[in-house]
């Protein structure tokens, strides 16, 4: 139903994102996609690069008096380090400069980072030309795009929002919420330097990014994504690739340095018998049928369960190291230590607010599958209708 393109290069001009079968009618405040680039950008243990940008999005079409026309939507989020690379990163061959261009070739590849395999499957000699893409500053754009999805998520009554669970050994304990506690996490982490809810782990994390940004190391960790609100039904069981599992898989292990997904109690639960594991079936009159427990994470047979979707993901530690492991540079062959950029010391909060974005992505596209997509007013009218179903049946 809906797709989007990106296109940008970290140090290039702009990045461009152009949404198609976006429905018509659904309120769209700039504000709002500049409120989440800002979250994207803000977290404890970023590097440098988040104090020159100050990201926010040019919405260029699709939009007209602050509603959705139905129409391709295009966003531009400009790089302010660009004033600083177009000698560099320009597009104009006339505009080359030989010195800053050798001064800025990167040959040395980074353990970890897409440098050393890009460089060879495209015969790059300058590891620039791979580093450019496969950098996350990617990820502004696909938070801008999530957000336009998330407006309609949230104009249906549905809410997104992560928590960061663990900063390298720092580690927050199991937690089986209920609804009312999660309306509560949600705003905690909000208000968290590093996304956590847990105000003493928090300060635990922080003092780990701290060590490892003087050792001139890094580190990774685990957050959790959840929505509330979704109706059973998104997402189907009668094929791969509509299991609505597999595409939010897909989504969350998109986001650069995300090793590791698990849906519900995922890796945790595999050692659990059946009869721990499954959430009973439970009908009361006038609320329909519920679980008691949420160890699916809101997803059975490829479809949401109507119970929160709750999702995890693993982010390992950030490739650049300022203190660098050994590499072998691209054109001598010569042992040395990687190339250092500029760099983030942890990602881990930053990823989970694109974890918000590509989930919301995912799950716009999933309502439009069964509610339509041509105007926010007709698909209002079937979530309605929906609901009063669920209710009765
Ligand atoms: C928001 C965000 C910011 C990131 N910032 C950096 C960074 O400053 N330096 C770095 O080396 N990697 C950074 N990464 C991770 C790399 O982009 C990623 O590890 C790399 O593209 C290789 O992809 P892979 O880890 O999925 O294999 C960041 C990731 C995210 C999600």
């Amino acid at each position: 139903m809906l797709r989007f393109l990106t296109a940008g290069e970290s140090h290039g001009p702009a990045l461009t994102a152009i949404i198609e079968g976006f429905p018509a009618g659904v309120p769209l405040d700039k504000q709002v996609i500049d409120e989440q680039l800002k979250r994207r950008q803000s977290s404890f243990g970023r590097g440098g690069r988040m104090k020159i940008e100050q990201d926010e999005a040019e919405v260029l079409s699709g939009v007209r008096k602050g509603l959705t026309l139905g129409s391709p939507i295009t966003l531009v989020v400009r790089n302010r380090d660009w004033e600083n690379w177009h000698d560099v990163m320009s597009a104009d061959a006339g505009e080359i400069n030989p010195e800053r261009e050798a001064e800025k070739r990167v040959t040395r590849p980074r353990p970890g980072h897409a440098d050393l395999a890009g460089a060879l499957k495209y015969r790059h000699i300058d590891l620039r030309n791979v580093l450019e893409r496969a950098s996350a500053r990617e990820t502004a754009a696909r938070v801008a795009v999530g957000t336009v999805a998330r407006t309609l998520l949230e104009h249906l009554g549905c809410m997104i929002f992560s928590h960061v669970v663990q900063i390298g050994v720092a580690a927050c304990g199991a937690a089986d919420a209920d609804r009312k506690e999660y309306a509560e996490i949600a705003e905690l982490a909000r208000s968290s330097p590093v996304g956590c809810a847990d105000r003493e782990k928090a300060g635990e994390m922080i003092r780990e990014i701290e060590r490892a940004q003087e050792a001139g190391d890094t580190l990774g960790g685990v957050f959790e994504v959840v929505c509330l609100g979704l109706p059973p039904g998104l997402g189907s069981h009668v094929h791969w690739d509509r299991r609505l599992d597999t595409r939010l898989a897909a989504a969350l292990m998109s986001i650069p340095s995300v090793k590791g997904v698990e849906i519900g109690l995922g890796f945790r639960g595999a050692g659990l018998a059946g009869s721990k594991f499954h959430d009973p079936v439970c009908y009361e009159k006038g609320r329909g049928f519920y679980r008691p427990t949420n160890h699916a994470g809101g997803i059975e047979g490829g479809m949401t369960n109507g119970e929160p979707l709750v999702m995890r993901a693993a982010v390992k530690p950030v490739p650049t190291l300022r203190n660098p492991l050994p590499s072998v540079d691209l054109f001598t062959k010569e042992e040395a230590g990687a190339a250092v950029e500029r760099s983030d010391v942890c990602v881990v909060p930053a990823a989970a607010v694109v974890a918000e974005a590509v989930t919301a992505w995912v799950l716009a596209d999933a309502v439009l599958e069964k509610f339509g997509n041509d105007t926010l007013d007709e698909i209002r009218l079937r979530w309605g209708e929906y609901r009063a179903y669920l209710e009765k049946v």
